[in-house]
């Protein structure tokens, strides 16, 4: 996994435990990589599923809820990090999220040839809502929630998400449905 999901989690550790905590997180992983990440290097994505392991027994919170809040993090990191992708003219978060598969994923392919990125089948059932089944070895389907909360926020728009496994291809099935005026 490339070195900036690391990076960027352990700024958002800093940010919000602080400095020591990064340290104590580090230090009681027993790391491959030994805790010090570049952006650009590659590491075992299991390396950060341990810090957060770490980071929720020093905390109230539990790991999918700390997967969800960095995902939700990393996407306005990435609006920031990455510009070109917000300026192709895509104006709604749905435009968005069915781009990740067709265009994002497979730029970020071309900037890191190395990567490990999963794959969604994004489908759109009626205007008012979309279906995205998540796949990857990694199983960071917590991650995939936050980043999809991330954008809905980035976009200004509230939908309500439900999240099932998806006994057909094994995947994990987001469907996205738009929140009118009358539900809020
Ligand atoms: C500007 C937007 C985006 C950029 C630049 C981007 C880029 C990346 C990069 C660099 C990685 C790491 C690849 C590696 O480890 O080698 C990654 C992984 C990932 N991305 Fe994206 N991404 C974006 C949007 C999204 C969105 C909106 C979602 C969710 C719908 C998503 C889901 C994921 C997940 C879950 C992973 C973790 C790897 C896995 O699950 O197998 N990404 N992405």
């Amino acid at each position: 996994m490339k070195g900036i999901v690391f990076t960027e989690f352990l700024d958002l550790v800093e940010q919000q435990f602080g400095f020591a905590m990064v340290d104590d997180i580090i230090e009681a992983c027993e790391l491959p990589s030994g805790g010090s990440y570049t952006s650009i290097g590659t590491y075992d994505h299991t390396e950060i599923v341990d810090l957060v392991s770490a980071l929720s027994t020093r905390t109230e919170m539990s790991v999918p809820d700390l997967l969800k809040f960095y995902g939700e993090h990393l996407f306005g990191r990435f609006v920031i990090l990455y510009p070109q992708f917000f300026e192709n003219g895509r104006r709604t978060a749905f435009d968005f999220l069915e781009g990740v598969e067709d265009y994002i994923h497979v730029e970020v392919r071309k900037l890191y040839p190395n990567d490990q990125l999963p794959r969604f089948d994004v489908s759109r059932p009626d205007p008012g809502s979309m279906v995205m089944i998540y796949h990857s070895t990694r199983h960071l389907e917590d991650v995939a929630e936050g980043l999809i909360e991330g954008c809905l926020k980035h976009y200004g728009e509230a939908c309500g998400i439900v999240r099932e496994p998806d006994a057909e291809s094994g995947g994990v099935r987001f469907t996205l449905t738009e929140k009118s005026e009358a539900d809020e």
